[in-house]
């Protein structure tokens, strides 16, 4: 239109158009995104995620939904159990609901152990296509967990009263490119989540 000798539209001139052509459109203050906390049974995912959701409620600005593992799986998922299949559907619907609130420019925090790595980047390539995924790969080792133990499932795994139970006879695939890794044998859940609310104001997300 332009090389037809059609004159530029006025708005086309405001700088912040230009800017937000330049940068990407909307820029990332304005996406969806989701926090994705991930790790064993007990590493302190919901506690930070409880965290973050408190502190983005504060911020203001976008709607926060905070999806925790328990929640979930008490309202939306009741019918499953832990085998790789039901703990795949469970994921699934979790990343579901978390890129429907992406799309619409909010904020998602979810915090499942998601122990498979595959389910986790289908759900990540999911999400990109409406707004930012942040993997936060809660890294809080076994035996640390273990010896927590704050509802009695490790030691009930031990003596074989739970089968397939993550970390001790089911597998948990550690991510290998996570956008934040925490170990919170390091950190306080409050320092953990400043962690993550650092990469959120680096990558654009919050201001
Ligand atoms: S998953 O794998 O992502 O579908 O798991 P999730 O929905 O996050 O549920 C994990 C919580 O369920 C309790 N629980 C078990 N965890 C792991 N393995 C087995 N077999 C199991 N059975 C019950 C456990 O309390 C987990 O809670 P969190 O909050 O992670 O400690």
């Amino acid at each position: 239109r332009l090389r037809e000798g059609k004159r530029v539209p006025e708005w086309f001139s405001f700088p912040e158009v230009i800017e937000e052509l330049q940068r990407g459109y909307p820029p990332r203050h304005k996406q969806g995104f989701t926090i994705f906390c991930t790790g064993l049974s007990g590493a302190g995912k919901s506690t930070i995620a409880r965290i973050l959701y408190a502190r983005l409620l504060e911020m203001g600005g976008r709607p926060v939904t905070l999806l925790d593992g328990d929640v979930v799986r008490r309202n939306l998922s009741s019918e499953l159990g832990f085998s790789k299949e039901h703990r795949d559907i469970n994921v699934r619907r979790i990343g579901f609901v978390a890129s429907e609130i992406t799309k619409n420019r909010g904020i998602a925090i979810c915090a499942p152990i998601a122990p498979y790595a595959a389910t986790r980047r289908q759900i990540r390539s999911l999400i990109e296509k409406y707004g930012g995924f942040v993997e936060v790969y809660v890294a809080t080792p076994l035996e640390v967990c273990e010896s927590r133990d704050r509802k009695g499932l490790y030691a009930k795994a031990r003596a074989g009263l739970i089968k397939g139970f993550t970390g001790i006879d089911d597998p948990y695939e550690p991510p290998s490119a996570p956008e934040v890794l925490i170990d919170t044998t390091e950190l306080t859940p409050d320092e953990a989540a400043q962690e993550v609310l650092l990469y959120l104001e680096r990558a654009g997300y919050i201001k």
